[in-house]
């Protein structure tokens, strides 16, 4: 094929000299978007009815210095066999348009990998060559966001991540569109597509209620996307923290007050039983303590005393 390509080359150089047959562009600059389809045009002379076995149309991408053949069309037909794998069922140019002199190259689903020059060479009764240039941008529309409390600190850490073509710097920013970019760590890494994968990180400590937005700036081609944190639902879990930690104070201290009066009760009801048995013995001791009238109150909690007393010196005096 190349070889084809070489000697039409080398008939045009010959030909420069009549310059009767030339090609033309109608856009030398095509910018589209990743995934989407772009059909490239170049014309050429045609005097009254197209002799299709007479015609051939050669197109080629020419990428970092490599070329990949992408639609190759002689006596009229396909010629598939010598096209890259990667334009395989993706190009095609409109035979339709062919008569009225012009040649439409169609590729569908752009890639990050299609852009760059593409030779259109066209061979009829005469030859000549134009380069039209093919750009493809992917913007970064859906920008993924996601919040982290940095455990053991009151920081966040705001993350926004996104993919597109080409690199987009990321800016950060609160409501009064003061610059917080200084505190973001911005990493990517390159998708098989060929796309970057773009993740910014703000860390910081956030003021009471306001927004932040991270702003993804795609230079070259002047695209801006951005995506908004709101802090009030960090700030309200923020409160509902403190909350459930007050509860927590509260229900520690309210089971520690239960936990100390029960054993105050269990304690006292200890001594109350110690003292039962003394009371009695007291009694056995001194029967006529049981004629006492027991309405009175204070008399009993005297004689209670007194009897503690009494109990002691009466067991020690048993012991001897
Ligand atoms: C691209 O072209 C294909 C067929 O050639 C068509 O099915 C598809 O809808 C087109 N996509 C867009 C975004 O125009
Ligand atoms: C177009 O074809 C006619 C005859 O078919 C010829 O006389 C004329 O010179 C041709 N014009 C060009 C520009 O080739
Ligand atoms: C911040 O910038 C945006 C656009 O970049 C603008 O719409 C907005 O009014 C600005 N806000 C303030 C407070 O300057
Ligand atoms: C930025 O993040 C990367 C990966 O997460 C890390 O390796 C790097 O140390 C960070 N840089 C700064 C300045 O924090
Ligand atoms: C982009 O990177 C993030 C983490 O840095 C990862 O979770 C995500 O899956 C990546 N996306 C693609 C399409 O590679
Ligand atoms: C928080 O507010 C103070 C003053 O109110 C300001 O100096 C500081 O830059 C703010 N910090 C952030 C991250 O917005
Ligand atoms: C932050 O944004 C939310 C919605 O995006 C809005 O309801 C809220 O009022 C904003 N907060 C402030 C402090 O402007």
């Amino acid at each position: 094929m190349f070889q084809i390509l070489t000697t039409l080359l080398l008939e045009v150089q010959l030909s420069t000299a009549s310059a009767l047959f030339t090609v033309e562009v109608p856009q030398q600059l095509y910018i589209v978007e990743y995934r989407s389809n772009v059909s490239m045009e170049c014309r050429f002379p045609v005097n009254g009815s197209l002799n299709l076995g007479l015609l051939t149309v050669v197109w080629e991408q020419k990428r970092q210095g490599k070329s990949k053949e992408v639609y190759t069309l002689r006596g009229g037909k396909a010629f598939p066999s010598s096209q890259h794998h990667d334009y395989i069922g993706r190009a095609a140019v409109l035979c339709s348009e062919l008569k009225l002199g012009r040649v439409i190259l169609h590729i569908n689903s752009v890639k990050i990998t299609d852009a760059g020059s593409y030779l259109c060479l066209i061979d009829y009764q005469g030859v000549d060559y134009k380069y039209i240039t093919l750009e493809v941008k992917a913007s970064y529309r859906r920008i993924n966001t996601k919040v982290i409390r940095k455990a053991g600190e009151d920081k966040f850490a705001f993350m926004c991540q996104s993919e597109g073509f080409p690199l987009a710097e990321v800016f950060w920013q609160n409501e009064k569109n003061i610059s917080l970019s200084r505190s973001a760590n911005t990493t990517y890494v390159l998708t098989t597509d060929g796309l970057y994968n773009v993740t910014s990180t703000l860390t910081f400590k956030p003021n009471t209620t306001e927004n932040y937005s991270c702003v993804f700036w795609n230079k070259e081609v002047g695209g801006e996307t951005a995506a908004h944190i709101s802090t009030s639902a960090l700030i309200s879990t923020d409160h509902s923290g403190q909350k459930s930690l007050i509860l927590f104070i509260v229900l520690t201290c309210v089971i520690v007050a239960v936990l100390a009066s029960a054993l105050v009760i269990f304690q006292t009801r200890k001594l109350f039983r110690n003292w039962r048995p003394q009371k009695d013995r007291r009694r056995k001791l001194n029967p006529n303590q049981k004629d006492k009238k027991r309405d009175d109150f204070e008399t009993q909690t005297e004689a209670l005393h007194l009897s503690t007393v009494t109990a002691s010196r009466d067991t020690g005096s048993v012991d001897l």
